[in-house]
């Protein structure tokens, strides 16, 4: 009824192949944040870099909520400031080095926004 020699091969072989998933995955390549191009000369986003790396896909979409449904074209930060609620004219001016800030962040997350589909890349970076 009860083999050894079965049950021990049986249970080494199983914890090999169980564990299989987190031995293969040592020593290989761990995501690494690319390096972006920041614009030149200006020091500060239309909020904090932090919130802006989570969140700045939904400030996008309150923004154009804003621009088409509000008529409402004035964005006022957290910090007080005021800004033009503009794709084009706000955030590109200052990101124009789409494919060195954007685009890479977004091609090493598997990200591609269709919004170039009708809006305008800054010039020279498409
Ligand atoms: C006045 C220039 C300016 C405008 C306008 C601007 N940005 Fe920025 N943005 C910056 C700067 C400078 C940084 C880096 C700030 C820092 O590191 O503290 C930044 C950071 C960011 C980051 C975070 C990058 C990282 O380090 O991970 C994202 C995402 C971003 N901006 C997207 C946008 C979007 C989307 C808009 C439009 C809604 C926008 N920015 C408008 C200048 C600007
Ligand atoms: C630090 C990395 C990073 C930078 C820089 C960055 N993005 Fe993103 N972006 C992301 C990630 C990650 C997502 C996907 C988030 C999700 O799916 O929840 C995203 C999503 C988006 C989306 C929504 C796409 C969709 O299909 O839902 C838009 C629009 C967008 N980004 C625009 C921009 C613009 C414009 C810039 C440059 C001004 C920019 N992003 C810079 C990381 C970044
Ligand atoms: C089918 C075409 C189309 C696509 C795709 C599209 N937009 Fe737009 N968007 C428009 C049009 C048209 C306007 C109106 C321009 C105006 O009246 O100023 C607009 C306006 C906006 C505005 C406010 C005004 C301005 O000048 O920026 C924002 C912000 C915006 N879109 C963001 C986005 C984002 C982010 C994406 C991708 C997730 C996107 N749009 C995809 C057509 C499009």
């Amino acid at each position: 009824m009860y083999n050894a020699k079965y049950i021990w091969p049986g249970i080494v072989i199983f914890i090999v192949l169980f564990s299989m998933p987190f031995w293969m995955n040592t020593g290989q390549e761990q995501y690494t944040r690319p390096q972006l191009a920041l614009p030149a000369g200006e020091k500060e986003c239309v909020e904090p870099a932090e919130w802006m790396r989570a969140n700045h896909m939904q400030l996008l979409n309150t923004w154009r909520d804003m621009a088409l449904r509000e008529e409402q074209r004035v964005y006022v930060s957290s910090s007080g400031k005021q800004w033009e609620v503009s794709l084009q004219n706000t955030c590109m001016k200052c990101h124009s080095n789409y494919v060195e800030f954007c685009d890479k962040c977004h091609v090493s997350n598997s990200v591609s926004p269709y919004c170039w589909d009708c809006h305008v890349l800054p010039k020279g970076n498409q």
